[in-house]
């Protein structure tokens, strides 16, 4: 996608100077800048940190942290250590462990001398795949969009939760590439963001969807309800960090109360994601899945720019003021209308989703 007229993926590899370049997104919307990583160490702190951040984008990430690690010690001992302390960056999103796991798979039966340049060119494969990936979610997601404005005839009004777009995959976005398809084929589509907190993931969102020129409005977490009740929303998409093989959908805190409230106000509500973000084994999500618990700084303070425009951060809450920051939470399958993956669009059900299955 476009940042000022000039086109990004957000992770652009230099195997020759051992360096994979990220936009370092704890700075955006305000600043867009590039990060160089060039050690597995690197690509653990941008990821807790969130530089760089959402399920694909942090399964590409770490992909290029085992290459990086390869270039430096190709022994069984440092990749069975980058994939540990890789995979324990952030818990939740399943496309993390996905990844390593994949590159483990391919890497271990390797002599030692080969697996630099193999951990290099799988990485760049998982990223490639991932943009293609997500562009065929982006086509089969605009259908959805087609058909509803087909019928209501005027723009169409939808409502997302965090940021899943461009910024979180390696190109196109998973809830944001129907948009971008969308908007690019002139069908009118105007968004809704959900700020998002504690993280403001939503600001991201609007900033993105500014650079590509689509309509949108942000509002706070807790406006949805009212603004589905007011007839103003006439589908929801979110991107996913794990979706169970029954359709339960684990994404960004506040998804679940959007979708009872969508449920509530028969407003559509559909989940767009990889097949890399489907967790094949677990059965219950709400017991299954880890949630990842966050710094309670992150609910107390709050983060922008002064009146200056100089970057700030003002706290909120009393210091002994006891906070819990669970980032996740899981919408249980029956209020999920659909799941879009770049196979088709399917019912959130165990048979529905057994289309979007990769042959074993
Ligand atoms: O904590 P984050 O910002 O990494 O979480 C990202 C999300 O939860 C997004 O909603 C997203 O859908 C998952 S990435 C496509």
């Amino acid at each position: 996608m476009k940042v000022d007229g000039q086109h990004y993926r957000t992770l652009r590899a230099e195997p020759a100077a051992n360096r994979v370049h990220i936009i370092d997104q704890t700075l955006l919307p305000h600043a867009f800048e590039m990060r160089a990583l060039d050690s597995p160490e690197a690509v653990a702190e941008a990821i807790v940190s969130m530089r760089v951040r959402g399920a694909p984008l942090i399964g590409v990430t770490a992909a290029f942290g085992v290459a990086l690690a390869m270039n430096r010690d190709a022994s069984d001992a440092c990749l069975l250590e980058t994939r540990d302390r890789l995979r324990a960056t952030r818990p939740t999103a399943v496309n993390l462990a996905w990844a390593l796991e994949r590159m483990m798979q391919a890497l271990a039966p390797l002599p030692v001398p080969r697996r630099a340049a193999a951990a290099w060119d799988l990485a760049q494969a998982i990223a490639d795949e991932d943009a293609a990936i997500n562009e065929a979610i982006g086509r089969n997601g605009l259908a959805l969009l087609e058909a509803e404005h087909f019928l209501k005839k005027r723009p169409i009004n939808v409502l997302t939760h965090c940021n899943a777009g461009w910024i979180v995959t390696v190109d196109w976005g998973t809830a944001l590439a129907p948009l971008y398809m969308a908007h690019d084929r002139g069908i009118p589509v105007h968004v809704w963001v959900d700020e998002t907190r504690p993280r403001n993931q939503g600001l991201l969102t609007a900033w993105e969807l500014a650079g590509h020129g689509v309509p949108h409005t942000l509002v706070a977490d807790n406006a949805g309800g009212h603004l589905m009740q007011q007839g103003l929303v006439d589908l929801c998409i979110v991107g996913a960090d794990r979706v169970t093989r029954r359709g339960d959908v684990c994404n960004k805190i506040g998804t679940y109360l959007k979708a009872l409230a969508a449920h509530d106000n028969g407003v559509p509500f559909y989940a767009a994601v990889p097949t890399p973000t489907i967790d094949w084994e677990i059965d219950d999500a709400i017991e299954g899945i880890p949630i990842e618990e966050r710094s309670g700084d992150e609910v107390r303070i709050v983060r922008g720019l002064d009146a200056s425009g100089r970057p700030a951060s003002v706290t909120i809450a009393r210091a002994s003021t006891k906070v819990v920051n669970p980032a996740f939470d899981v919408t249980p399958a029956k209020y999920v209308t659909g799941i879009v993956t770049e196979k088709g669009v399917h019912p959130a059900t165990e048979a529905g989703l057994a289309a979007a299955r990769p042959a074993s």
